[in-house]
């Protein structure tokens, strides 16, 4: 079989482990010859393929980003063609089977090829862990990780300055990574989407904290959504799909409580930092045994599935049962966290 690999969507710590370990897999066990498919459906769409030897996966498992590019282009979009060009494209190009890595847009594309008679599978990817039918996506562990040594640092200049810092991380539709890492730093306040925390009690938290001698540490989610309004805050404007480039609550926050405070507040917003470089060894075990998992798909010729983490097994599931809404946090493991809050 030839089997080609695509990586589509927001790049993510982990998808060369995956890409090495389906490599690996494909090439060893069942005798396939793999493929990548560069920069997402845009790849199909353009017949931009490269061969995947052993020797081009080599040492990946520990390397950030994706080794055969990304894009958001989607396989429905204009100038995708739908399911009758992608069919053709996979003819044209000798491909038996594709294995789709991405988020929820991605993996709905995939289905829905899948549904229209293509042989795809997937693979759940995304830092945000926003993805149903799986306990985890890898990028999420790495992401929290690198938010929480940032958030280490910015308690100690915090500290040497009696200042209040305010931590601004990714995570547009749910507040996972804020909750882990903010919880994993000692946060005295966590601002995610599914709360709407009033800032007056942000405020008091803060000024509890400042008034015991301690500098306040602020986390909130770049997609928290302020009482009053009615969308999260998307200063940068929209990117092409129509989506508001989020990015700026932290600044709002930051305003906010020296306003109200009066005590000297630092906003650092960590961005792009926390899908870059190496995965967490979490993170590489995951998306390893994720790779391997959707090679067996693929032997098995389970077209529509994908693989996801249940407690330490990998399953197979339906794609579609990933994309019944998004794991959003439940108000019980908020209100866990909230009784650390303030004083
Ligand atoms: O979906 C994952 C994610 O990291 C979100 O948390 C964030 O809003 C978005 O990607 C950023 O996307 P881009 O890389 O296109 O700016």
């Amino acid at each position: 079989m030839r089997v080609g690999l695509l990586t589509s969507g927001g790049d993510c710590p982990g998808l060369n482990a995956v890409i090495r370990a389906a490599v690996l897999h494909g090439i060893k066990t069942h005798d396939m010859e793999m493929v990548g498919i560069r920069d997402g459906w845009a790849g199909l769409i353009d017949k931009n393929v490269e061969e995947l030897p052993r020797t081009r996966v080599r040492g990946l498992a520990k390397q950030g980003g994706t080794i055969i590019g990304t894009s958001r282009t989607h396989p429905y979009d204009a100038d995708g063609g739908g399911s009758e060009n992608m069919l053709r494209n996979l003819r044209e190009l000798g491909l038996d089977a594709v294995i789709a890595i991405g988020g929820e847009g991605t993996l709905a594309g995939a289905d829905r090829l899948a549904q229209d008679g293509l042989p795809v599978v997937g693979v759940p990817k995304t830092i945000d862990n926003d993805l149903q039918g799986t306990d985890y996506t890898f990028g999420f562990d790495t992401a929290v990780q690198i938010a929480t040594d940032a958030m280490d640092r910015l308690r100690t200049t915090g500290e040497s300055h009696h200042r209040c810092m305010v931590a601004e991380v990714m995570g547009r539709h749910v507040g996972w990574i804020a909750l882990h890492s903010g919880m994993a730093a000692g946060a005295h306040a966590i601002l995610i989407p599914e709360v709407r925390t009033p800032m007056e009690q942000v405020a008091e938290w803060v000024s509890q904290v400042h008034e015991k001698g301690r500098s306040p540490l602020v986390v909130v989610a770049e997609g928290f959504i302020p009482e009053g309004h009615d969308d999260p805050l998307s200063e940068a404007g929209v990117e092409a799909s129509g989506r508001p480039r989020l990015g700026g609550i932290g600044e709002w926050v930051t305003r906010e409580i020296e306003q109200m405070t009066g005590i000297e507040t630092r906003n650092t917003v960590l961005g792009h930092i926390q899908r870059g470089g190496a995965p967490t060894a979490t993170d590489r075990v995951l998306s390893t045994r994720f790779g391997m998992g959707a090679v067996d798909l693929v032997a098995e010729r389970r077209w529509g599935q994908m693989v996801a983490a249940n407690g330490t097994e990998i399953i197979s599931i339906p794609m579609r049962a990933a994309l019944r809404g998004l794991k959003s946090v439940p108000q019980a493991r908020y209100d866990e966290a909230k009784v650390l809050f303030g004083r």
